[in-house]
């Protein structure tokens, strides 16, 4: 069987590191909701975040609620038109009174997390505020900065802990950079 390991060019954000992230943000939050006297869900944005949400999850003490949204973008080519497509909509009555906040394992452009965050205050949430793993705030084609952010990261294409390449790659327990051969073949 092929092993997806020799894929890997090197280690970007380590096993250890990850977790010292996961646990410096889950305190984060715990500080800043520990006055929170309305519901906390956790947004899970499918499926890239998967990894990182469940691990954020069990480290956070404050009382959550877990959804989730599947999300893309119109694309032509590789390229996004700046439009997203809600694949998975969240579907709470009791919206007006949740504090959302939505789990992402990277921001590139910042157009899913900048068109995200206006529809759900715009659906009525109480409030929103983003947290990602990842950060590449050299590809940004909108302002965006969200609330929490584990890492900032080069421009490099990145795989691992959640994030694909053609579906593969996603169950590593590490962040690590694609051989360019990879995905240029
Ligand atoms: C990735 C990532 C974000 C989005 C970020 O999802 O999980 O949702 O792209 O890109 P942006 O800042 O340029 O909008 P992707 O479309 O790869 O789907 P996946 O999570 O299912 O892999």
């Amino acid at each position: 069987m092929k092993n997806i390991k020799n894929d890997i060019e090197r280690v970007l954000v380590s096993e250890e590191e990850i977790d010292a992230i996961v646990t410096r943000i889950a305190k984060q939050i715990d500080e800043d909701y520990a006055a929170n006297d309305k519901k906390l869900v956790l947004v899970c944005i499918l499926k890239g975040s998967l990894v990182f949400m469940g691990d954020l999850m069990k480290k956070i003490t404050v009382p959550v609620e877990i959804d989730c949204m599947k999300v893309s973008s119109y694309g032509v080519g590789t390229e996004t038109t700046g439009q997203i497509h809600i694949a998975l909509d969240l579907l709470r009555p009791d919206i007006a009174s949740c504090d959302l906040l939505i789990i992402e394992d990277i921001i590139d452009s910042g157009i899913t997390l900048s068109h995200l965050t206006k529809y759900l205050k715009l659906k009525g949430a109480k409030s929103v505020r983003t947290c990602t793993l990842l950060d590449k705030p050299s590809r940004r084609r909108v302002e965006f900065t969200p609330d929490y952010c584990g890492t900032e990261i080069p421009d490099e294409f990145v795989i691992g802990y959640g994030l694909d390449y053609a579906e593969m790659y996603r169950a590593l327990p590490f962040v690590g950079v694609l051989k360019p051969e990879v995905y240029t073949k």
